[in-house]
């Protein structure tokens, strides 16, 4: 009994004081709640779960210090390079997050075999049996000569295979299924995630193995499990979409070997996910006539813009406390809006429920997304269409200025291509050159947007 206990310390999330027993209290930092269970190793100096990255050596100048790119290899699928950066990095550890069957295995899966006829690839299933994925690489017609299965979620047995194989690349589908022997919690504890990820990423790091994650993700949409895994990782990408609808988009959160503005546009065919190269229209809506409520924003992600229908709803509440409900679009901005359009508009909504969506599953997490979104509010408010045609971007400020958003040329442009005649925009995005076919109207403030349009 005494032996089992010693296999395992609680560790301080803030900290990171140890204690042999859990307390409530950290003994160090004094934070309440912060103790979690982790693995006590013999061994932990050298294999401390940065112990890959660094390694004992003196100190040295930065000049001295050979600054040499490490190569890139492509995943073979564009819209996935395209998110990393140009491809991955033998080393490079990649966690990838998303709702349930919006595609996680089905890309990876994808990915490995247009990977495995270059290197060797090995994918370890902990959520599913090897006939399932076998099922899957034939439904998706994809060559399965190359690659090696394993289901398994133990993780000592898989960090044994990935010694003994030494794939160039590794799939782990799921962190939240594996299970540490040195642990007693369960699988998909904060305990069990943050030692499964420390061990593999050292292993990978260790033995030049690239390798993906796949995460799962919690009701609010953030990777579950502790934040330290976020920082462990070299690149987290989130795979998001509106799981009834085809289209799905592969955003990088953070990556320490590229950009991180960069979308991957995919569409789910029964084939697997298929590539879009050109995705600026496809968060438009189908209705003909212009709807109340609605309003057409020009997003830039990264080097590609993005047009999106913003929808809003402004209805009379019958509940003491109003609803604001935001699909797609950040909460608190929403909150901010309503405040501006009350104060320096005079359009109350404290005795109204407000519910803003942002077409096709898509999110946008742009400031350039308010004035739009603002508008959307005051048809809906109005019960009034927008002018056809329309398009609109730009931040707003607490005192009712329209801020400048960046790249507004490229937005103009991609908008004017898609047949839009009207736009409304910040004053210091108008450009001397105009863009031909669309009529650019600059405005300073919300009020002569809401002026435009009323
Ligand atoms: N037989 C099929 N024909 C067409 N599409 C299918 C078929 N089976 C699954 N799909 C599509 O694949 C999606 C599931 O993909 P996948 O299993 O890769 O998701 P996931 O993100 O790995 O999910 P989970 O988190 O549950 O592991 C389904 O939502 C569906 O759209
Ligand atoms: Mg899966």
């Amino acid at each position: 009994m005494a032996k089992e206990k010693a296999k395992s310390v609680y560790v301080c999330n803030e900290c990171g004081s140890r204690s042999p027993r859990w307390q409530g209290q950290c003994p160090g930092c004094e934070g309440w709640n912060t103790l979690v269970e982790s693995a006590a190793d013999p061994l932990a100096r050298e294999r401390h779960r940065f112990g890959g990255i660094a390694r004992g050596a003196p100190a040295q100048r930065l000049a001295d210090v050979p600054a040499v790119e490490s190569a890139r290899a492509p995943t073979g699928i564009g819209e996935l390079d395209r998110v990393l950066g140009g491809g991955l990095v033998a080393g490079q550890v990649v966690l990838i997050g998303g709702d349930p069957g919006v595609g996680k295995s089905t890309l990876l899966l994808q990915a490995l075999a247009a990977m495995s006829a270059k290197a060797s690839a090995l994918y370890v299933s902990g959520e599913e049996s090897a006939e399932q994925v076998a099922l899957r690489a034939r439904r998706l017609a994809l060559d399965p000569a190359g690659i090696q299965l394993l289901a398994e979620i133990q993780l000592e047995r898989i960090l044994a295979t990935l010694a003994g194989h030494r794939p160039d690349i590794a799939v782990v589908d799921s962190i939240q299924t594996l299970y540490s022997e040195q642990l007693t919690s369960a699988p998909g504890s904060v305990a069990q995630v943050r030692e499964c990820v420390a061990q593999l990423a050292r292993a990978a790091k260790q033995s030049g193995i690239t390798l993906v994650l796949v995460g799962h993700v919690t009701k609010e949409g953030a990777l579950a499990g502790p934040r330290v895994v976020e920082h462990i990782v070299d690149t987290v990408l989130y795979f998001e979409g509106d799981t009834h609808q085809s289209f799905r988009l592969v955003r990088a959160f953070k990556n320490r070997f590229g950009a991180v503005n960069e979308i991957g546009v995919f569409s789910m065919t029964d084939r697997g996910l298929r590539g879009v190269a050109n995705p600026s229209a496809l968060f438009l809506s189908e209705h003909s006539e212009q709807a109340r409520g609605s309003c057409i924003f020009v997003a830039q992600e990264g080097t590609r813009p993005l047009l999106v229908e913003v929808q809003a709803l402004v209805d009379a509440s019958h509940a003491p406390n109003p609803r604001r409900l935001s699909v797609g679009l950040d909460p608190n901005r929403l909150a901010m809006l309503l405040a501006v359009l009350h104060r320096h508009a005079g359009i109350a909504s404290y005795d109204r429920d407000v519910f803003v969506n942002a077409v096709g599953g898509v999110r946008i997490g742009e400031p350039a997304a308010d004035l739009a979104v603002l508008l959307a509010l005051v048809s809906s408010h109005l019960d009034r269409p927008l002018p056809p045609g329309l398009a609109v971007f730009g931040a707003v400020g607490l005192s009712g200025e329209v801020r400048p958003a960046p790249r507004g040329q490229e937005r103009l442009r991609e908008a004017a291509k898609l047949g839009f005649t009207r736009a409304i925009v910040p004053r210091s995005n108008v450009a001397r050159q105009p863009v031909e076919g669309i009529e650019v109207i600059g405005v300073g403030r919300v009020v002569e947007a809401i002026a435009r349009v009323r």
